[in-house]
């Protein structure tokens, strides 16, 4: 029989922890909403001693959320326990729980604490019993365990379950420990404290050297039934472990792992992006089940490999998560497979093209500017001459100047071929929307902005803006990129380039 692994999700505390500015109640707010959807068994809301705004979201959250767990984080302090009691007291499910927590490593103990082991071992107890006043459901953290001493973790554990702690947490607090260690520890703990059936053991690991996962993985074939972590693997400096990994490794490895989570798969991936923007840490392309790579096939066996067999090169469907099938990256590395497959998207069969051309032509080009799109592809097909076409469109003047914080005029000189056109607006709408309706306006090709995106990176000291933008042009998406010293500079050249490719591919159809 299958046992549950309980999913605790600490992303309002410990990631929050290491945002650059913490979330405000009503964000944590809606994040809790979306963990609670996802079904989360137990959502830690924040630690509500560490400021007044978290003590708002912890009670906002606890008076909101039904079907998880709403949890408060405490030292093994009274003013903690009271006040994480309190921030929970209205709760909609009126349980709640309790996490105390006290380092037990001798470092964190003699150096953090300032104290030896037995009044360690006195303030958790006394904790505990505080706590009880409040709530059945006690949550205990042993930090630093993965170097605590094993005869001191096991001393603590015995007595903090003897006074009614029904969770038990070994955190890997400094992300130290590999697999094999962690897995010992957990096993240790099971063979020599004699209550520990009274309680649940949980594992909370952070990603210092890369093992978050991995040991979070071992310590459930040990023993373990609860898994701390965050969403996106978001907390304390290289973060905790990601909730996501750990839900599909179990999902996927169903083979070896004997265990479910009552997670619904399909909610990871809006989650995850959710989050990410609402805390504003993007994710690594390559972030294993939610990166934007994730789920894209490269290189010219793999995707040639994925048309045979997705099951090839894709141990997980992008469905499972929720999110959509990703076309093929159209790079260097594409072989002829890929660009028959795209061509084939578009309506093209193999004897309305040259294969063998297109693909040597397709190579120089992508060689050149990198990824290119569909509608590149179709132009390159059958455009002839399609390296020496110039540019249709080119912006020679923009001029953005603001009234009264309110209006914006907005005046372009585009070349059209041959003329310039120019064209003005006035306008109190957005002005990234305002700024494609007037291309739109005096290219005469009409187009909608569907998505946009801009990030600030710092290019040695200069900080430098890149803009992607996604333009709908008659149902078919055209992408353009661009980045420069300006955002409106990058932005403008990427309508610019979308233009052009529109202008390349109307070409084509007619
Ligand atoms: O990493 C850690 O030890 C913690 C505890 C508070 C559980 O975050
Ligand atoms: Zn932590």
């Amino acid at each position: 029989m299958k046992e549950k692994i309980i999913i605790f999700d600490t992303t309002l505390r410990d990631g929050d922890q290491s945002l650059q500015h913490s979330l405000k109640s009503n964000d944590k707010l809606k994040i809790a909403k979306l963990l609670e959807k996802m079904g989360v068994d137990i959502i830690e809301a924040g630690f509500p001693i560490s400021s007044p705004e978290d003590f708002k979201s912890v009670n906002l959250i606890s008076k909101n959320i039904k079907n998880s767990t709403i949890c408060s984080l405490a030292r093994c302090k009274n003013e903690d326990i009271d006040i994480a009691a309190k921030a929970m007291s209205n709760s909609f499910s009126r349980s709640f729980r309790i996490h105390l927590f006290i380092g037990t490593s001798n470092l964190h103990i003699k150096y953090k604490l300032r104290k030896n082991f037995e009044e360690i071992l006195e303030m958790a107890i006394n904790s505990v019993k505080r706590a009880k006043k409040y709530t059945n459901d006690i949550e205990f953290s042993c930090e630093d365990a993965g170097r605590t001493n094993i005869d001191n973790l096991c001393i603590i554990i015995e007595n903090v379950i003897k006074h009614g702690v029904t969770t038990i947490n070994i955190p890997d607090t400094v992300g130290y420990n590999i697999p094999t260690e962690f897995s010992k520890i957990i096993k240790l703990i099971i063979n020599k404290v004699p209550n520990i059936d009274k309680s649940i053991i949980s594992i909370h690991c952070h990603n210092d050297l890369g093992m978050a996962a991995g040991n979070s993985i071992t310590a459930i074939q040990s023993g373990a039934r609860q898994i701390e972590g965050t969403i996106n693997g978001i907390g304390e400096r290289s973060g905790n472990t990601a909730l996501e990994e750990i839900i599909m490794a179990i999902k996927t490895r169903k083979d070896i792992l004997n265990f479910y989570t009552d997670i619904n798969h399909k909610k990871i991936y809006k989650t995850s992006k959710i989050i990410s923007k609402i805390c504003n840490v993007n994710i690594s392309p390559n972030k294993s089940i939610i990166g934007s790579n994730a789920f894209s096939h490269s290189s010219g066996i793999h995707q040639d490999g994925i048309l045979k067999n997705r099951k090839n090169y894709e141990i997980i469907s992008p469905e499972t998560i929720g999110a959509k099938n990703k076309e093929f990256n159209l790079t260097s590395r594409s072989g002829r497979a890929a660009i028959k497959y795209h061509m084939n998207k578009m309506g093209y069969s193999e004897d309305k093209y040259n294969l063998n051309k297109l693909y040597k032509n397709f190579i120089k080009l992508t060689d050149k500017y990198g990824r290119i799109f569909s509608y590149d592809l179709e132009a390159l097909a059958f455009l002839k001459n399609f390296k020496k076409e110039s540019n249709y469109f080119k912006l020679k003047h923009l001029k953005i100047s603001i009234k009264n914080n309110v209006e914006n005029n907005i005046l372009i000189k585009l070349v059209c071929g041959e003329n310039t056109k120019i064209c003005s607006i006035k306008t109190k709408s957005n002005i990234i929307y305002a700024i494609c309706k007037i291309f739109s306006k005096t290219s005469n090709i009409k187009i909608k902005l569907k998505k946009f995106k801009s990030i600030f990176e710092k290019d040695k000291n200069n900080l430098i803006n890149k803009v992607s933008i996604i333009i709908l042009y008659k149902k078919n998406k055209f992408y353009g990129e661009k980045i420069t010293s300006n955002f409106i500079e990058s932005y403008t050249k990427s309508i610019v380039n979308v233009l052009n490719s529109i202008w390349k591919y109307n070409k084509i159809i007619r």
